[in-house]
Order: structure tokens, then C-alpha cells, then sequence
């Protein structure tokens, strides 16, 4: 069998009971994604070798100094040392502090926006994976932004719910976790709901302050498509589409992810601009190559960078390389963006 059939079969034996059957065409797609994701491991695992050698090439520069240096120098070094990592540590529980108490205030004023989750059987477990990832980055993103939203989970049950517990810090999130529906928690103000939806032939223009804001908690490719839209309608509520078409060229799809259609809304909160959100949170590259295609899949990778963006000025990968003895290993992901969030305390 050549590449391109071992591939195919692959595409097919990889997806089982993950969604409808597949057309040839989506067989290629999917196959055409798995080889992607194979590179971006390859490209993981080579960036981890790279820092964790990043890291042992300091160590050993500090250990040489120090060795070098007289009593007197050493002690002044170490000390000087220990003020800057006091001092970091300072700064950071100061800002942990503030973005508790703007997290707080925008669960009294905040704009609402909900992360529906009631999704799972719809995902693989990658795409249940990335999913968890992305609302990480949400999390993350809105607490670090100057007028966060007030952010909610709803139909936080089953698997998803238990990789969510997993996450360092998560049980200190400052967020509303609710394991019922967004149509249950909301009922009273069922007519303020507005499922944002690509698929909607309404378009967004204003973010209400009254209205509710619903995401759904979806990786799929847009193999499930429409599910959302149809969500809506069946539930009777009211749909809204991203003025995407208004500002960029893109060729068909206008599918985004979940915590890039969040930071869009966080940005046209801050800037009242949609065109300023879009270019601010679409990658560049993403914008012109939007042919029928959705971003999810690569985004993996740009989320990851941006995840540890997020975290860089916060945490520190060698934190006991002070006094040149120990060295902790770097940080996962996860424990980054918990830095970033809450469970700093957690991981040290
Ligand atoms: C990856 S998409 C899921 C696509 C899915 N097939 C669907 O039917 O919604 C994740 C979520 O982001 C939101 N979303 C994505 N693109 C959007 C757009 N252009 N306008 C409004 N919401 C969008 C929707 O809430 C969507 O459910």
C-alpha cells in the first residue's frame, strides 16, 4: 500500500465513533492533520530538548562563576540573587492580587460570557485535550486583560469536567462553574441568551451588556457543522455571527476557536473596534488562508506559544538554580498557565 493509502486507512481508523462516516475528501483532511500533528510533536519534543540544555548551559555559567569568584564576591553574588527572586515573587503575588480583584468585580459587572460544554460526546480524546488547553487560555486571557468578562462554565460534567479538576489551580479559578445547562442556569433570562455561532445569519455588533454570551465548547474541525446553529434554534434563542466578512477577506469558512472568538470579545469590549479585535487575535497568516477550513487544529500550536507567552514574565523555569544547587524541571503547560491563573502557590 503506498503513503497515501496507509494514510487514508489511518484517517479512518482514527476517527472511530468520533462523528459521521467519512467522505474521501475529509479521509485526506484528516490524514493531511495527523501528519501536521506528528511534525508539531517532533517540533515540541526538539524546543523542550532545546531549553532543558538552555537551562543546564546557565546553571553550569553561574557554577563557573561562583567557583571563580572569592568568598566575599560569592556571597555578594548569592545575595544579590536572592533580592531579585524576592522581588520577582513580590511582583507577581502583587499582580495575582490585582487580577483577583478585577476577575471579582467582573463577576458583578462584567459582560457574561459562557463556555457551553456540554460538547464531549462530540470530541476525540485530542480534541477533548485541546478543548481543555483552550479554556485554559481563556481563563488565563481574561484574567490578565483590564475589563475581564464574566466567565462561565456550564455543563461542566463528565470527562470533561474531570480533566478540568486535574488542572493545577483550577479549584481556585475565579469563574462560575455550573455542571447544569446554560438553559437551566439561565432560564429566567432565557430571551438575553444569544448563541454565537459562524453558522448565524445574524451579525454581532454590539456586545449588550445585558445579554448572555454562549461559546460552544467545541473541537471538531467543523465536522460537526452546524451543530451549534441547530442547537439554538431548537432551543429557540437567539444566534449572532462575528462581523468577520465585514473587515477580512477570507475565502469561505469563518470558523474560529473557542479562545480565539473569547479574545475577540475581550478586545471589542476594550477597544469598542471589531477590525482592531480581528487583526489583534487572528494570526496573520490564518487570515488570507481561510479557505474552508477551520483554524483548530493548527492552533494547537500557536495557543501553546501564546500559553507560554502568557506565563513568561511569571515564571521561572529555574527558579532554584538560585545559589547555583538545584534545578526544578521547566514547567508543563498547564502548570505555566496555572502560574499565570491562580495555583502559583500550588507549584512551588
Ligand atoms: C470550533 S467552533 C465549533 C464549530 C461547530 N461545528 C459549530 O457548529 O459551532 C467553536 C465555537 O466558537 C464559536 N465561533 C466560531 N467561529 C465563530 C464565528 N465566526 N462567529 C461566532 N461564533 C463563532 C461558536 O460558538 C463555536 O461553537
Amino acid at each position: 500500500m503506498d503513503e497515501a493509502g496507509v494514510e487514508e486507512r489511518n484517517a479512518t481508523a482514527a476517527a472511530p465513533d468520533a462523528g459521521p462516516a467519512l467522505s474521501k475528501s475529509a479521509r485526506k483532511k484528516l490524514a493531511k492533520q495527523q501528519r501536521l500533528e506528528a511534525r508539531k510533536a517532533e517540533r515540541k519534543a526538539a524546543e523542550k530538548e532545546r531549553r532543558r540544555r538552555d537551562v543546564e548551559r546557565r546553571r553550569r555559567e553561574w557554577e563557573e562563576t561562583l567557583a571563580a569568584a572569592t568568598e566575599e564576591e560569592r556571597a555578594q553574588m548569592i545575595g544579590s540573587r536572592r533580592e531579585a527572586r524576592r522581588e520577582r515573587v513580590e511582583r507577581r503575588a502583587e499582580e495575582r492580587e490585582m487580577r483577583a480583584l478585577r476577575l471579582r468585580r467582573a463577576a458583578e459587572v462584567g459582560p457574561k460570557v459562557v463556555l457551553d460544554l456540554e460538547f464531549s460526546d462530540l470530541m476525540t480524546p485530542n480534541e477533548i485535550h485541546s478543548l481543555v488547553q483552550q479554556i485554559m487560555y481563556c481563563y488565563a486571557v481574561n484574567g490578565r486583560c483590564a475589563s475581564p468578562a464574566h466567565l462561565w462554565l456550564t455543563g461542566c460534567q463528565g470527562e470533561l469536567d474531570t480533566h478540568l479538576q486535574r488542572l493545577p489551580g483550577y479549584y481556585k479559578w475565579i469563574i462560575e462553574k455550573e455542571s447544569r445547562s446554560y438553559i437551566e442556569a439561565f432560564q429566567e433570562q432565557k430571551d438575553n441568551l444569544v448563541y454565537l455561532t459562524a453558522d448565524s445569519e445574524t451579525t454581532l455588533e454590539e456586545i449588550d451588556q445585558k445579554k448572555i454570551y454562549i461559546i460552544g465548547g467545541l473541537v471538531d474541525r467543523n465536522r460537526w457543522k452546524g451543530v451549534t446553529m441547530k442547537k439554538a434554534n431548537e432551543q429557540g434563542i437567539h444566534s449572532a455571527k462575528l462581523p468577520i466578512g465585514n473587515y477580512l477577506k477570507m475565502s469561505s469558512s469563518q470558523v474560529l476557536t473557542v479562545n480565539q472568538v473569547f479574545e475577540i470579545l475581550l478586545k471589542f469590549i476594550e477597544t469598542k473596534d471589531w477590525k482592531d479585535a480581528f487583526f489583534q487575535v487572528i494570526p496573520q497568516r490564518k487570515r488570507g488562508e481561510l479557505e474552508a477550513q477551520t483554524y483548530e487544529g493548527e492552533d494547537d500550536e500557536t495557543l501553546a506559544t501564546a500559553i507560554g507567552k502568557l506565563s513568561e514574565d511569571e515564571v521561572e523555569l529555574e527558579s532554584a538554580e538560585e545559589d547555583g544547587i538545584v534545578l526544578k524541571k521547566p514547567r508543563t503547560i498547564e502548570a505555566e498557565v496555572a502560574a499565570t491563573t491562580d495555583g502559583v502557590d500550588q507549584q512551588q
